[in-house]
């Protein structure tokens, strides 16, 4: 798949180091040229002769290297690929790119290329959630560079959480997107995600417990595959992924006009929690209480469906469209009514009830209800849900 395709890999020093040994051989086995580069950091966890020996080449260490000068300048060497890969990416490393500092071979490389940089980000949990490394993060996402991961769950350090390196397959995956390889390669997926706020007034709001996890991770790995995303989201938690047209919304009806106005479409996911009803006599100035007691009466409307809306039309009907059921009772009988009431192809069902911890969490369990029946998930990341999800959606456009 990556035949004849050049890259240029930098190694920072972190634990993972040992993984970007095994993505050296999957872009091998793949076809690709890889020329490594191995900081410092890097150089402390896997050793220059086993980088060297995986990539059957040179590798790069020193900016100040006046025979690697000589053969080929670094900044050469930073153009002379066709993608260039950090991982894993440190927050040091992140923040000297966010900077644009040039400080180190890396560094320089990343400051001086004309190339699309992709970074698989590792750390500490507390370091990916630190304040500066978010800042730097959001900074290199507007910058245009590309994340692969990080991953939820157990890391080296013993913490649990964000942070940990996506696996060699999934930066694989990351790699072929970014250079146009991946099998949902010139396709249009929209992707509706979070919850929507439906005011009361000016300062109040209905909304709900949806962190928008689900649904970014759904539009990660769809990107990861080559297709062009529109993400339609509501107030989030979870920041948008990097690599996908963010269209943000606060309500169920901005979010339908949204989507209405990002088709045409191959496949649309509808991971948002919509609020159902919306406050019919929002107030435009805050609602007072008027010291005698007398309390407030808000009419509710419905919301427009916009899963069933999309699904039920008539001419330019996306190919694919899919739905999510979040039940707390009889999961795949309200889940495949739903799939028939809404006249979607599949439907993503999960068990919501509190005693799972999945609305907020980290993990899912879900059903998946197509025309052929209900094919039961093991629990596991929300991250690995939407590869899977992602998989057979690419499956099923062909
Ligand atoms: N959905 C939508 N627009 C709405 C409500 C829901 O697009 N106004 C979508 C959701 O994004 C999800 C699916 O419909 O894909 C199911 O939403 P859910 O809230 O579980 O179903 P409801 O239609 O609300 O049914 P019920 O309240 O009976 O569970």
């Amino acid at each position: 798949m990556l035949q004849g395709r050049r890259i240029l890999l930098i190694i920072g020093g972190g634990i993972a180091a040992y993984k970007a040994l095994l993505l050296i051989r999957l872009l091998r086995a793949e076809g690709a040229e890889v020329v490594p580069v191995l900081t410092k950091g890097g150089g402390e966890f896997v050793t220059p002769l086993s980088v060297g020996a995986l990539a059957g080449g040179k590798v790069y260490r020193d900016l100040f290297d006046l025979t690697d000068e000589a053969e080929m300048s670094h900044i050469e060497l930073s153009r002379a690929a066709d993608l260039v890969v950090v991982a894993p990416a440190t927050a040091d490393l992140l923040a000297k790119m966010a900077a644009g500092l040039a400080d180190n071979l890396a560094s320089t490389l990343l400051l001086a290329t004309d190339k699309r940089v992709l970074v698989a980000p590792a750390m500490n949990v507390r370091m990916w959630e630190h304040p500066a490394t978010r800042r730097n993060v959001e900074q290199l996402q507007a910058d245009g560079i590309l994340f692969a991961g990080p991953g939820e769950g157990e890391m080296a350090c013993g913490e649990f959480g964000p942070g940990r390196m996506a696996e060699p397959e999934e930066i694989l995956g990351a790699i072929g997107a970014a250079l146009g390889e991946g099998p949902l390669s010139g396709r249009h997926v929209i992707v509706t995600s979070g919850p929507t706020h439906e005011p009361i007034d000016p300062v109040r709001y209905i909304a709900n417990r949806s962190s928008g996890a689900q649904g970014a991770a759904i539009a990660a790995a769809l990107r990861d595959l080559g297709a062009r995303v529109s993400f339609i989201t509501g107030p989030a938690d979870v920041a948008p992924p990097g690599g996908v047209d963010v269209v943000a919304v606060e309500t169920a009806r901005e979010m339908e006009k949204a989507v209405q106005a990002a088709l045409p479409a191959d496949a649309a996911v509808f991971a948002a929690a919509v609020a159902d009803w919306r406050v019919e006599n929002a107030s435009d100035s805050k609602i007072k209480k008027d010291g005698k007691g007398a309390l407030p009466r808000l009419e509710l409307a419905e919301n427009p469906d916009i899963l069933a809306a999309i699904a039920g039309m008539k001419k330019g009907r996306p190919r694919l469209v899919v739905g999510f059921a979040a039940e707390t009772d009889d999961v795949v009988a309200n889940a495949a009514a739903k799939r028939a009431r809404k006249g979607c192809d599949w439907i993503v069902a999960n068990d919501v009830s509190p005693k799972t911890g999945i609305m907020g969490g980290a993990e899912n369990a879900v059903v998946l209800i197509t025309g052929d029946g209900a094919e039961e998930w093991p629990r596991m990341g929300k991250d690995a849900v939407a590869r899977r999800l992602a998989a057979r959606i690419a499956e099923a456009l062909g």
